[in-house]
């Protein structure tokens, strides 16, 4: 009978193959601690994003609809690719919601199907992610010196400057 596990640490005890890329044991520790954390956010977001594609009203109700899914769309691309970076540094991602709950720094929020709002929370939680992203680049380049993920995530982050633009865009124009 498979082992029953209970977190992604408990898959790191199956991983017989070693990784000897360059980076220490520490500092790859340290750096998927970090990579879960912001998992965790973009899971969070996700499940926002599509919440307001859904419950969305009002008289441009089709063009938030289909903004929000080109939003949760691409987002879903970059959380796999989150998840991947982990994998590519010798550790297990995260993969239960539960987990990604309790890492998250994004607050879930209340129901609201007022479009202005929608936009408001959005924008909030790309710009968080944002400013977060910037410290923990910093960290990983000089600290724990992991130049892959360092690059991969200067490009996460200016995808999220790249939405949070077009939002901050749809805002401006409805004043
Ligand atoms: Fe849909």
């Amino acid at each position: 009978m498979a082992k029953k596990t209970t977190s992604a640490k408990a898959l790191e005890e199956t991983n017989n193959v070693p990784i000897n890329i360059g980076i220490s044991e520490k500092n790859a520790q340290e750096v998927a601690d970090r990579l879960q954390v912001i998992l965790s956010d973009e899971q969070v977001l996700y499940a926002k994003t599509r919440n307001y594609h859904w419950n969305v009203e009002g008289s441009s109700f089709l063009e938030y609809h289909k903004l929000f899914e080109t939003l949760y769309t691409e987002l879903a691309e970059s959380i796999d690719e989150v998840a991947e970076r982990i994998r590519k540094i010798g550790h297990f991602a995260l993969g239960r919601l539960q987990d990604f709950l309790g890492l998250a720094r994004l607050l879930e929020g209340e129901y609201t199907n007022n479009s202005r709002e929608q936009l408001q929370n959005l924008l909030d939680d790309h710009e968080t992610i944002i400013r977060e992203l910037r410290k923990d680049i910093n960290d990983i380049q000089d600290k724990f010196k992991d130049a892959g993920t360092a690059d991969f995530l200067t490009g996460l982050l200016k995808d999220h400057e790249r939405w949070a633009w077009f939002l901050r865009s749809y805002i401006g124009g409805k004043k």
